[in-house]
């Protein structure tokens, strides 16, 4: 493997989720410094193997907590080149009028307020280095809007605008932020979720993981403002 992100410093938020793992791991295995946030220390223990990781427990919804998360990063490692923000949630299967109206809450905190706080607390560190890209991921309910996930594919909806117009206010800067759409992932808890699927048909999340990394490299200077689908053939 090529050292693409050799000296580079990276934030994953959600870092040991079923994304952000593949994620981490990726990154890490392309040298770089990697500081993933997490809520499950063990499973945080299981993906500490390098002194390269480093992860600390954080609620990104948290403005105060997010901003003191990334002056520690800056301290400490004196840059930020990449965030990646894996943190997200779902809820759904069951009709608009017959939802708790706290899972509206719950969805747009996790989905959209997430990466609002995150963007907030990089984008001044990333315009004063001149460099810098945000990958926010979003999903393709965002765009197509499925019945009974009204909550969900608000949230998504506004995130990737949220993006979208963040980075418009980026251009020429040399920042970049873009959103990435997956329909369904190969995670453990999908598997659990729907056992009768034909799994093969699901991106991986270390192929999702690949393009993430290619947004986050030199390779995708010209990418700036994007929603990128990674369906795969579902
Ligand atoms: N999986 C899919 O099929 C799919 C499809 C479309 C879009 N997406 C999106 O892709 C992203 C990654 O999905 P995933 O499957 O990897 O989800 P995941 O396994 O649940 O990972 C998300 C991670 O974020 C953490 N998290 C949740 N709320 C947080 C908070 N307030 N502060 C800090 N961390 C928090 C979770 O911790 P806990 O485990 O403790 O909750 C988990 O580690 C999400 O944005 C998701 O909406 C996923």
């Amino acid at each position: 493997m090529t050292g693409r992100f050799s000296a580079k410093t990276v934030l994953v938020t959600g870092g040991t989720g079923g994304l952000g793992r593949a994620v981490t791991l990726a990154f890490l295995e392309e040298e770089a410094n990697v500081i993933v946030t997490y809520r499950k220390q063990e499973e945080f223990d299981a993906l500490k193997r390098t002194s390269k990781l480093e992860g600390y427990p954080t609620d990104v919804t948290d403005e105060r907590s997010v901003h003191e998360l990334v002056e520690n990063i800056l301290a400490r490692h004196g840059q930020l080149d990449a965030l990646v923000n894996t943190v997200g949630g779902y809820a759904g299967g069951i009709k608009f009028w017959e939802a708790d109206a706290k899972i509206f809450d719950q969805m747009l905190a996790v989905n959209l307020w997430s990466g609002y706080t995150l963007c907030r607390a990089v984008v001044p560190a990333m315009l004063r280095q001149k460099h810098g890209s945000i990958v926010n991921i979003a999903s393709k309910a965002g765009l197509d809007h499925p019945g009974g996930a009204a909550a969900y594919a608000a949230s998504k909806a506004a995130a990737v605008a949220m993006v979208d117009s963040l980075a418009t206010d980026l251009k020429g800067t040399g920042v970049r932020a873009n959103s990435i759409l997956p329909s369904i992932i190969d995670t453990a808890v999908n598997r659990r979720a729907i056992p009768q699927a034909d799994f093969a048909q699901w991106p991986r999340p270390e192929q999702i993981a690949r393009v993430i990394l290619f947004l986050c490299s030199d390779d995708a200077t010209v990418i700036h403002g994007a929603a990128i689908p990674v369906y795969g053939d579902t």
